[in-house]
């Protein structure tokens, strides 16, 4: 496509902006089995299904955020100074103290740009970002019975949502490495860490894959690159740029930055990798993959209160999912739960 047609594609309306692929991949991705039910007890059809998530991703994200429980002495003061200022809260349900901004013309409002913001009691922070920390199972560390090495690893930690939500969940106690490849992307993470308040972070500047050592973490959080086919609603470009071809690239990447993160893995531990992707090629067939290169790791069922999961994928394009990576990993659409796309496996290495 020429530098002209590429303008022009920017030019239209969003909908006219949607390739025949994308349409094609996500309608044969929404035909399967787990499709939702009508009142007469038959199943949407692929079309149907489809006609809401485009519906839903050309829509404007719903914001949400999290009130960092670190900082914020007082997580219901701070609740309460937010609504005070008229914000309409939602709690998310998957994660304490995170909420949906309900918008309105009238109490529209730049989270950013609140005082609470700046002080770092609350974070912004997509509502699916949070789920990974959420499953890490980070035990209490102000327990005088908790390990005082406890360390943590975030492999791909910037812009640091992920980082500042488990370092809360640490109390600022053991040892959080945050990992970016991306020399400029260090910036935002160090002054999103900054704001937070928190003393337990050492960043560091690697490839993830290169990360040295030997079941080093207790926990390790790997929110790979991908496509970003989940975060459309956010990011609008993604759409034009949608291209299934380019997955190939980035898998390999994924698996290498999986297969490291698991030998840096205690015995014992817990890691998760996700993706803001709903592409199979990056989650469940990832997952697939890693399994079959590293058939010890226990993929574990993930949990997560009030999140509803439609459409669960069995198979893509004659692909078999295993039954295994459809039950116990997440795969979150954007038009189930009004939020962006994710995907999320948890793995325990065994003792
Ligand atoms: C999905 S984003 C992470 C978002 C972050 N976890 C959060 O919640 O705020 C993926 C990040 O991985 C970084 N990245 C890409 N390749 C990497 C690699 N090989 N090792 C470490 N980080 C990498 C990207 O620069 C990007 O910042």
């Amino acid at each position: 496509m020429g530098k002209k047609s590429k303008k022009n594609l920017k030019d239209l309306p969003l909908k006219e902006q949607v390739k025949p692929i994308f349409k094609e991949r996500f309608t044969q991705m929404l035909s399967g089995p787990n499709r939702r039910k009508k009142d007469d007890g038959t199943l949407w059809t692929p079309e149907e299904e489809y006609e809401l998530f485009e519906e839903t991703i050309l829509r404007a994200q719903r914001k949400s955020f999290r009130i960092n429980t670190y900082k914020s002495q007082n997580p219901q003061k701070t609740y309460q100074s937010l609504v005070d200022k008229g914000l309409k809260l939602l709690p998310v349900p998957w994660s304490k103290h995170a909420y949906f901004l309900e918008h309105d013309k009238e109490t529209r409002s730049d989270l950013g740009n609140l005082f609470e913001h700046f002080l770092g009691e609350i974070y912004v922070q997509e509502a699916t970002s949070m789920t990974p920390p959420e499953v890490l199972e980070i035990p209490d560390l102000s327990s005088p019975t908790s390990p005082e090495s406890f360390r943590v690893l975030d492999m791909c930690s910037s812009p640091g949502s992920k980082t500042s939500q488990i370092a809360a969940m640490m109390k600022n106690k053991g040892l959080l490495v945050a990992n970016e490849l991306d020399y400029k992307r260090l910036g935002p993470l160090k002054i999103n860490l900054e704001r937070s308040g928190f003393s337990n972070i050492v960043i560091i500047n690697n490839d993830g894959a290169q990360i040295d050592g030997i079941e080093v973490f207790d926990r390790i959080c790997l929110d790979a690159p991908c496509s970003g086919s989940g975060v459309i609603r956010k990011s609008p470009g993604t759409l034009r740029a949608y291209n299934p071809k380019k997955l190939r690239q980035i898998n390999g990447i994924q698996l290498k930055l999986a297969i490291r993160a698991y030998e840096l893995l205690k015995k014992g531990g817990i890691m998760t990798y996700s993706t803001c992707s709903v592409d199979p090629e990056e989650n469940e067939l990832l997952v697939k993959k890693f399994m079959e290169q590293v058939p010890e790791a226990k993929l574990v069922p993930v949990e997560l209160d009030g999140l509803i999961q439609h459409n669960k994928l069995t198979e893509f394009k004659g692909e078999k999912i295993p039954e295994e990576i459809t039950e116990k990993t997440v795969r979150i659409w954007p038009q189930d739960n009004d939020t962006n796309g994710f995907y999320l496996a948890k793995f325990v290495k065994p003792e």
